[in-house]
């Protein structure tokens, strides 16, 4: 799967230009659909929906909100967001819990209110550098997915796949990837504590997130139990987007 992630970039004619090239481009490639997710900023997720159609090509959105609905000011409901076609939400981006100051359990909240409206969440999760350096990554995870593995086991229907976005924050915008054997050690991990904590989920695919570009793509694809990328900043350019999946 390869998931971009706008982030709050592109005008309304930058997104229809991109779903135009990229409807002409999966028409060519079939293997690819149901494997690109396109997550732009709220107003563009319905033309966006319309636009793509059932090309294949997924349209999501960036986050939620963790009330169902009311007097929250600037906020966005998970079923707000299914009512306008968003199949998939990121949700815990390292942006939010920095800049928003998101806590984990509010995020829990978010993936159990994405789970009843039949959103698929892409919960993301990673350490700072600090962190890292300090080896806490594991640590940070557990911490991170305790809400999550909540929402599962309270859910009522979970979706047949269930996603989960390793993002070190440290590689978010900066150009650093981790090495791959840390990758794989990570994969590993979360697909384990997963499977023993939350062992109603029936498949578990875990994107690698963070400065993801062409040529670290195409080395990191091999490594074992990565299930695609959440690509940021390469994702604003057709091209570059292209040249990560590596077709065409
Ligand atoms: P980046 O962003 O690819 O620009 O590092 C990834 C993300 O924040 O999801």
């Amino acid at each position: 799967m390869y998931a971009a992630n706008w982030k709050m970039n592109m005008s309304a004619g930058d997104a229809a230009d991109f779903a135009d090239k990229a409807k002409a481009w999966i028409a060519r490639h079939h293997e690819l659909q149901n494997y690109i997710v396109i997550c732009p900023s709220f107003p563009f997720i319905l033309p966006l929906a319309i636009e793509l159609g059932n090309s294949g090509i997924i349209t999501g959105a960036q986050n939620c909100s963790e009330f169902p609905h009311g007097a929250y000011t600037g906020q966005v409901s998970a079923k707000q967001l299914a009512d306008v076609g968003a199949m998939f939400c990121i949700v815990g981006h390292n942006e939010c819990r920095s800049l928003l100051h998101e806590s984990s359990d509010a995020i829990g909240k978010k993936v159990s209110l994405l789970f009843e409206h039949a959103i698929n969440p892409i919960v993301c999760v990673g350490e700072t550098a600090f962190e890292f350096e300090q080896h806490q990554t594991l640590t940070i995870l557990e911490q991170q997915l305790a809400p999550i593995i909540k929402a599962i086991k309270s859910a009522q229907s979970i979706p047949h796949e269930f996603i989960i976005a390793y993002e070190p924050v440290w590689a978010i915008g900066t150009g650093k990837t981790p090495e791959p054997q840390t990758l794989e050690n990570v994969f590993s991990w979360i697909l384990s504590h997963m499977q023993s904590k939350a062992p109603s989920i029936q498949k578990i695919r875990i994107l690698y997130g963070g400065s993801v570009d062409s040529l670290n793509a195409k080395s990191f694809k091999h490594i074992k139990g990565l299930g695609g990328f959440l690509i940021g900043g390469a994702s604003l350019d057709f091209q570059k987007f292209k040249n990560i999946v590596g077709l065409d």
